[in-house]
This record gives structure tokens, C-alpha cells and sequence, in this order.
């Protein structure tokens, strides 16, 4: 049943992706003492503060950052997150720094490759880029994807302009296939970046990064 009917937009999660056979660890342990914790109602509040205070930083890339955050509207993704976590579709997190409490970023495995691939997702709170957060989030997440049977392949969309964003599957080896158009997901009618890595290049140990 597709949760939420009527009542998007989904902040770049899929309600009407396919059931994979199993979730990723709810928690994920990131380097620095970071986490990947499954998305919660519970931090309605520290998320809604997040994403308040970085909102001129992510409005460019994330279409969901047009409208400022509200408890409710925040409270609506995190629960519709935990909805399809719960039915193996659609696989959103908080990424969190547990020694300080606070919410450093968001990411997620989104079911837009049918059953045999996930998409990446990320942003991270403005007070924390360029410490290689989304780096290690997309790290982790992969290895994540990977460990879900059928997975063959993870991909990354980033708008051809986020050269930022782009830096991040470059430096785990993805490989990138051009540019495309997607008419879904959060990069719909942009000129984008598509970043690919399979199954067999990622247990193998990826290329060497793209410098
Ligand atoms: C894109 C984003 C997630 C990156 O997060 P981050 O934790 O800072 O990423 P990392 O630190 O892992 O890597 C960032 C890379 O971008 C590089 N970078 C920073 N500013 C840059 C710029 N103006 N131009 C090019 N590269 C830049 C950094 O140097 C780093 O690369 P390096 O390690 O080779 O030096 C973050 O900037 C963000 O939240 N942006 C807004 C939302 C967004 O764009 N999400 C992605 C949508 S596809």
C-alpha cells in the first residue's frame, strides 16, 4: 500500500519502490564517532532545527528546503521515513553526532532502480561540510546497499552545477556515466550527474578514487 497517498511531496524518498528482502543495520557507525541512526518521529525537533539553520545552504540542491521546515512538516518525513524503514522500500537516516546530540546531516538508500539498485541520497548540516561527512555517509551506505541480497548496483545523481556533491562519489571510486536528465527523484528536469558503482568493483575494493 503506498503509505502517505496524497500527501507529498517526499522529500526524495520513494513510496512506490519496490520491497527489498531485507532493511540495512538501522545504526551504522561512522568514523569520528558519528552515526547513521534510521530516521525517528523522536527527532522531530533536532531535525527541524537542522535543516532551519543550514536551509540557505541546502535550498540550491534540495527541492524539499524551498518551504521553511516546520515541526509538522518534518514530522510528517520522519514518520513516513520509519513507514517505508518498517516495509523495506525506502531506507532514510539521520546521520548524528551521539556526543553532542545534535543532527549533522541527513542520507538515505532511495528505491529508484527497480529491485537490484539503490540511490544514494545526502546533506549535511552547514556547520559541518567539508569534513568528509557525506563522504563517509555515502561510504557506509554502499556497503550497506551491498550487503542487501540482489543489490547489484548503487547510484549517485548529483545536478552537473553541485560540484561539491560530485567530489563525494568520485572519491569512493564511483564511476561517473555522463550526464542525464532523470524525470524523478530530486535532480527531475536538471542536467545531472549519473555516478555509478556495481556490486563486484565494490567488494573487490573500488577503483582508485577519481582525483
Ligand atoms: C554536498 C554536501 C552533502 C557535501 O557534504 P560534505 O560533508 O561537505 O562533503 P565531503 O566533506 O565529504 O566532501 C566535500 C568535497 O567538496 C569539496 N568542495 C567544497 N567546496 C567546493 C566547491 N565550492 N567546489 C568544488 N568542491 C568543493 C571539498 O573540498 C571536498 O572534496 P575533497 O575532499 O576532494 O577536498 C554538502 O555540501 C551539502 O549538504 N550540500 C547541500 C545539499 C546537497 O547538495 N546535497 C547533495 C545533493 S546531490
Amino acid at each position: 500500500m503506498r503509505p502517505f497517498a496524497g500527501r507529498e511531496p517526499t522529500w526524495g524518498m520513494e513510496p512506490d519502490a519496490a520491497t527489498f528482502p531485507t532493511a540495512p543495520p538501522a545504526k551504522i557507525d561512522l568514523p569520528a564517532g558519528l552515526q547513521l541512526a534510521k530516521v525517528s518521529v523522536t527527532r522531530t525537533e533536532a531535525v527541524a532545527r537542522a535543516v532551519t539553520e543550514s536551509r540557505a545552504h541546502l535550498q540550491p540542491w534540495m527541492a524539499w528546503a524551498a518551504e521553511p521546515a516546520t515541526t509538522a512538516s518534518i514530522g510528517t518525513f520522519l514518520a513516513m521515513g520509519e513507514e517505508l524503514f518498517e516495509q523495506r522500500r525506502d531506507f532514510a537516516y539521520s546521520i548524528l553526532d551521539p556526543a553532542s546530540g545534535s543532527v549533522v546531516g541527513g542520507c538515505g538508500l532511495h528505491g529508484r532502480l527497480g529491485r537490484t539498485g539503490l540511490e544514494i541520497g545526502y546533506w549535511v548540516h552547514v556547520d559541518w561540510v567539508g569534513r568528509g561527512v557525506a563522504t563517509e555517509a555515502a561510504r557506509a551506505l554502499t556497503t550497506a546497499a551491498f550487503g542487501i541480497d540482489g543489490i547489484e548496483r548503487v547510484r549517485i545523481h548529483c545536478e552537473e552545477a553541485n560540484a561539491r556533491s560530485a567530489r563525494v562519489p568520485a572519491k569512493l571510486g564511483y564511476r561517473c556515466l555522463g550526464l542525464v536528465v532523470p524525470d524523478e527523484g530530486p535532480c527531475t528536469g536538471r542536467s545531472t550527474q549519473e555516478w555509478m558503482v556495481e556490486r563486484a568493483d565494490w567488494i573487490a575494493g573500488v577503483p582508485e578514487p577519481t582525483s
